[in-house]
């Protein structure tokens, strides 16, 4: 698949089958998603790419209840969605994106960060796989995802990226971007 058409074809899934996603495609999409610009090539960034569905179900399960506690709306958009676990979507595979809490550029880090979680979504599709960036795991679970993998106090959770194959009915809905608002020609 071409750039373009991984860019315009991508959309956000929030229900996954229970298809795996091989290690080897997951070690091509991270081999390439590394190599992305960052201020003064300070790579702020860690991945951690999580395939053991135990763990990605227990932390899923963990993260939901404290969710649903802060949250109880969510419960809702559990059943509307009809997955089995509405944190990771039944993901067969979750990429974790960390970022290193003493980088060298601070103001550019977060940023840094953005472009190679795209390259790993540009990736992935290219790949034929769906996925979805999520903030919401990390919101409500950023300690106990930091135990369950092991990941050092040196490094902040910052996103997390369910990935595998898309259930259809679980594509995002279609949208409309007005270009003419957001380019502007000089
Ligand atoms: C930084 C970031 C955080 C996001 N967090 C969540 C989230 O917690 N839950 C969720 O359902 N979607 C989340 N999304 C997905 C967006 O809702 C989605 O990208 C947006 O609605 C556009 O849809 P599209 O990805 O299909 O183009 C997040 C996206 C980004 C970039």
């Amino acid at each position: 698949m071409q750039v373009f058409e991984a860019i315009q074809s991508r959309r956000s899934f929030r229900k996954f089958l229970p298809t795996p996603v091989s290690r080897s495609d997951m070690e091509e999409i991270m081999h390439v998603s590394v190599h992305a610009p960052s201020a003064q090539n300070q790579q702020p960034w860690s991945f951690y790419v999580c395939q053991d569905s135990k763990k990605i179900q227990d932390l899923g399960q963990a993260i939901e209840e404290i969710a649903f506690e802060q949250m109880p709306m969510l419960r809702q958009r559990k059943e509307h969605l009809g997955v089995h676990n509405s944190i990771f979507f039944d993901a067969s595979t979750v990429v974790f994106v960390a970022k290193t809490t003493s980088p060298k550029m601070p103001t550019y880090a977060d940023f840094d960060c953005g472009l190679a979680t795209e390259n790993v979504i540009l990736a992935a599709t290219a790949k034929g796989l769906q996925c979805i960036p999520v903030a919401g795991p990390i919101f409500f679970g950023q300690s106990l995802i930091k135990e369950a993998l092991a990941i050092p106090d040196s490094e902040q959770l910052m996103l997390a990226i369910p990935m595998g194959y898309g259930d259809p009915a679980g594509r995002a809905a279609d949208y409309q971007v007005d270009l003419a608002a957001k380019v502007h020609w000089i």
